[in-house]
């Protein structure tokens, strides 16, 4: 089959994500000026740059992750395990702007080191961001469309001592939940290690 995306696909639902898949699920918390603090999940999140390291995350419409980052300049994104599948999947829930996610989702908030978002203490790692860019996207004919994306710089990383194997950030302990499409979700492991070409 093929379509396009500007006219009906014909499917009971969009595939769009299902063929993007799977992709990170970055847990972005933020501190509103106000000191309440905020968290919830996003799929368009990846990193995009490691030196400096720089991660983005995309809202659709413009959420309040996407407001307070861009008022505070910092946000942190939190790993999410295997463990906190359903935490992070509370915090998806379109709380009142007063209301703690971490609080709803019963989930201890810790400091960070260098920024005042607070981060979520169990999360096998977590990326302190200080915002480089916010972008409204625009369609191919430049037409801004209501999407935002926030860039940050990667200024300090967290990862907990046990998920550390030889040296490496263990994902067989650190088990990462990733996004497919529908309602669907993908747990790691299993992991396959592949050599480059003139490696082995
Ligand atoms: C696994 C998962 C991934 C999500 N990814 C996104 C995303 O990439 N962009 C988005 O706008 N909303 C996404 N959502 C929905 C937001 O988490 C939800 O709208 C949330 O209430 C936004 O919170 P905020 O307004 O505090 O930023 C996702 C939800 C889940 C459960």
């Amino acid at each position: 089959m093929f379509y396009e995306p500007a006219n009906a696909h014909g499917l009971p639902y969009n595939p769009f994500k299902a063929i993007v898949a799977p992709r990170p699920i970055g847990w972005i918390s933020t501190r509103a000026p106000d000191g309440t603090p905020n968290l919830a999940p996003y799929s368009f999140y990846n990193a995009i740059a490691d030196t400096p390291p720089m991660v983005m995350f995309s809202s659709s419409g413009r959420k309040d992750s996407v407001d307070i980052a861009e008022t505070t300049g910092e946000f942190a994104c939190n790993f999410v395990g295997e463990a906190l599948m359903k935490a992070m999947n509370q915090t998806s829930f379109a709380y009142e702007r007063s209301i703690s996610e971490f609080g709803k989702a019963g989930l201890e908030e810790a400091n960070c080191r260098i920024i005042k978002a607070p981060r979520v203490a169990a999360a096998p790692a977590a990326l302190e961001c200080v915002v480089t860019d916010v972008m409204e996207l625009k369609d191919r004919n430049g037409q801004p469309v209501g999407n935002w994306v926030v860039i940050g710089e990667v200024v300090g990383v967290h990862i907990d001592d046990a998920m550390l194997t030889d040296g490496r950030f263990d994902l067989n302990k650190a088990r990462p939940v990733t996004r497919l499409g529908y309602r669907d979700f993908g747990l790691t492991p299993p992991i396959v290690e592949l050599l480059r070409p003139g490696e082995d």
